[in-house]
């Protein structure tokens, strides 16, 4: 049985932890989308690592694991972070296959925008400056670097045409020293991976379909949040790939067919980074409190994150976009304390009750949450295993957010570590094949 695991909301949910979990009953770890703007944390004996473009099923040595087509790849930073892996023991090589057509993300996409994100003077989309973004436009141009050619050795003619193109578009002053500088790192990188990733790059669609006819049991792994997706998130505050579950296909090159699952992640409360609408963010000390206690700052660049109430209305939208057969829930134990905790049960505009989620950011941000109000509780819920364990009032949340969205929550997270987990259903009876 295959399953996927994608955010429920605008990314940090908690993926990496609940891939780590899993990975132990899956034989392949296959990621589908985004680069390293996603920054996957997991912790292993008390130790925490981050890993940006691998997928989390790295750390479980029988697990093979997947970069697919979906994804753009920092050359330089996926060198830095496979070195950070071998320097703690991980043993990569012949578990890790990256898609000959993943796409290169190169230093012209950090320059186009940064430029890009100062034109759109006020209002910014707040993004994490790795060229995501500019990197899926050339792909959609058609003058893509893929990760084939990095290894076959036509990036270098590739990369030529591209910087002429470049200094073409935007003249002399586009190369000053530090560019030049950065486009020789960018050169030194490819020249390295050409022969030291030369073993895993491979077509991973043959690869994986081929795995999956054998019977392997494969964990799509999502990366951001459904609210981030190019189509069906915040547009245009989103990132430029397919976060939905709708993604997998496409982005490894199987058929639908072969997901059979989907679980959701998301947090007890909402976060979100950079900008973009989210009508229950917290401007007082409540969300200051979260911010604290949740150490919401990005994983990937370290921004504080912005904090918020639950919002069951966007929960909703991302649960049904997705079809999740279950919700798995984190960071309840942040809340821990709050003597009053809030759920957004609708909203309005200009006066009026408003039907289902309005996505579309101009009119999101002109929402106006309605709330339910809920007693908070005052023991700590801080690494429960059990549902038994929990306090009767944070019980009654979770059954509230399972009656609003019409989702079971599956598995609550209680904490970083994988031990801090409990079950609602018993782990075979959720992973069991249909
Ligand atoms: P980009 O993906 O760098 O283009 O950024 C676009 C938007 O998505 C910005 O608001 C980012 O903060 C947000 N974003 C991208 N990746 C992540 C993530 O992994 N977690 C949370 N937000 C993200």
């Amino acid at each position: 049985m295959n399953v996927a695991v994608v955010g429920l909301q605008w990314g940090d949910e908690g993926k990496g932890k609940v891939v780590d979990l899993l990975a132990e009953h899956f034989d392949v770890v296959a990621r589908y989308q985004g680069g390293h703007n996603a920054g996957h944390t997991v912790y292993r004996d008390g130790r925490k690592f981050v890993v940006h473009h691998v997928p989390a099923g790295i750390f479980h040595p029988h697990v093979q694991n997947v970069m697919g087509n979906g994804m753009v790849i920092d050359v330089e930073a996926l060198l830095e972070e496979i070195a950070a892996l071998e320097s703690v023991g991980v043993a990569w090589r012949g578990r890790l296959w990256i898609s000959d057509r993943a796409h290169v993300i190169t230093p012209i996409h950090r320059w186009v925008e940064t430029r890009e994100e100062a034109w759109r003077g006020p209002c910014p989309i707040g993004t994490t400056r790795r060229g995501i973004g500019p990197a899926y436009e050339d792909k959609y141009g058609r003058r893509g670097l893929l990760m084939g050619q990095v290894v076959d050795g036509t990036w270098r003619s590739h990369v030529e045409w591209l910087w002429d193109r470049y200094v073409r578009m935007v003249g002399p002053s586009a190369s000053p020293p530090e560019c030049q500088a950065e486009w020789d790192r960018f050169r030194a990188a490819l020249e390295r991976a050409e022969t030291y990733l030369a073993d895993c790059v491979t077509q991973t669609d043959i690869w994986l379909r081929g795995r999956l006819q054998q019977g392997a049991r494969v964990l799509f792994e999502g990366a951001q949040g459904t609210l981030l997706d190019v189509d069906h998130g915040t547009y245009p505050f989103v990132t430029s790939s397919h976060c939905s579950a709708g993604g997998v296909s496409i982005g490894l090159g199987i058929s639908p067919r072969w997901v059979h699952r989907v679980f959701g992640v998301s947090k007890a409360y909402c976060t979100r980074v950079g900008a973009g609408p989210f009508p229950t963010e917290l401007h007082d000390e409540v969300g200051q409190y979260i911010r604290a206690r949740g150490a919401e700052y990005g994983a990937t660049t370290g921004r504080p994150r912005r904090c918020g109430w639950l919002d069951l209305v966007a929960l909703k939208y991302a649960c049904d976009l997705n079809d999740v057969d279950g919700i798995v829930l984190t960071k309840l134990d942040i809340l821990d304390g709050l003597p009053r905790v809030r759920l957004c049960v609708g909203y309005t505009l200009d006066g009026r009750p408003v039907e289902g989620c309005p996505v579309r950011a101009d009119l999101l941000a002109r929402v106006r949450p309605v709330y339910e109000d809920w007693p908070g509780w005052s023991e700590s819920t801080y690494g429960v295993t059990s549902p038994d364990d929990l306090p009767e009032t944070a019980r009654a949340y979770i059954r509230r957010i399972e009656a609003y969205t019409g989702r079971p929550v599956v598995l609550l997270s209680s904490g970083p570590q994988r031990h801090e987990t409990a079950w609602f259903r018993p782990p075979d009876e959720v992973l069991r094949p249909l």
